[in-house]
């Protein structure tokens, strides 16, 4: 499983001010709400994951930043891809950005608690994956109904774009959004594309982000297959010198032999 180090979470972090900077109007209210939102949240939201599985996205200690800045990234490349083949952009640069920063705040836990917490039960961990699983003592909500909660609570307003953007970005797979994706009168239907370009690139990050999981597990699964290979090379290399099983006795080989054995398994003297 991926993991950060202290100066990659630090980085992260960093980069998501940044975007919080460059993004919303300097001395503006919703600029300065949203800095102390993300101040009050910081210790849990630099470490929080994007999902509790690993198989899912970015389950690791401050994969949610990652998740988000990918977000935001995959976002932008979705507005300028539509525009280029004729879409028509009727929302504004900071509509897409907010509506990609916070559509999963709500993944961060409510204002006392985060909502994943570590897997404890063993056979979940190992059966199923479940690196963390849901809070239960924090309110039982919807992560965008959480989202919309928390950037309320912090004085955050959001036009009706970003709200139906954070409401729906989970598209079709939600059911509850049927009665707003899934309409088939054209004077009831989504005024503009938002909310689906928002849920495309949470959708192709994640796709992504399940890739470089999947890639990082095989190379990593490659990797030991590799270093067995060479353990068992050296011991056939010996036996065949030998002529039988036995002890190692040259001192090349056996020293070759340890130092594969203790990158495989650690030093644990
Ligand atoms: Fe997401």
């Amino acid at each position: 499983m991926k993991q950060l180090s202290e100066a990659q979470l630090k980085e992260n972090w960093d980069k998501l001010i940044q975007v919080i900077k460059d993004t919303f109007e300097d001395g503006s209210e919703r600029r300065e709400n949203l800095l102390r939102m993300y101040h009050d949240l910081e210790d849990r939201m630099i470490m929080a994951p994007a999902s509790g599985k690993e198989e899912y996205h970015y389950c690791h200690v401050g994969g949610y930043v990652e998740h988000v800045l990918h977000v935001v990234d995959t976002a932008l490349k979705i507005q300028e891809t539509y525009e280029s083949i004729g879409g028509h952009k009727d929302w504004t640069d900071e509509e897409l950005i907010f509506s990609a920063l916070h559509h999963d705040l709500g993944k961060v836990g409510d204002l006392n608690d985060e909502y994943y917490v570590p897997q404890d039960n063993d056979w979940r961990r190992k059966t199923l994956g479940e690196v963390y699983t849901s809070n239960t003592d924090i309110p039982n909500m919807r992560v965008p109904d959480r989202a919309l909660f928390l950037l309320q609570h912090f004085g955050v307003k959001c036009n009706v774009n970003e709200t139906l953007a954070i409401k729906l970005a989970d598209g079709l797979y939600d059911e509850a959004n049927t009665y707003y994706m899934k309409v088939y009168d054209a004077s009831r239907s989504l005024k503009n594309h938002l909310p689906n370009i928002i849920h495309f690139a949470d959708h192709m990050a994640t796709l992504a982000e399940f890739d470089e999981w999947k890639r990082g597990d095989e190379d990593e699964k490659e990797e030991m297959e590799s270093k067995i290979e060479n353990i068992k090379s050296v011991t056939v290399e010996k036996d065949k010198q030998n002529g039988v099983p036995q002890e190692h006795e040259d001192p090349i080989l056996e020293n070759k032999h340890k130092d594969l054995f203790d990158e495989l398994f650690g030093d644990k003297s």
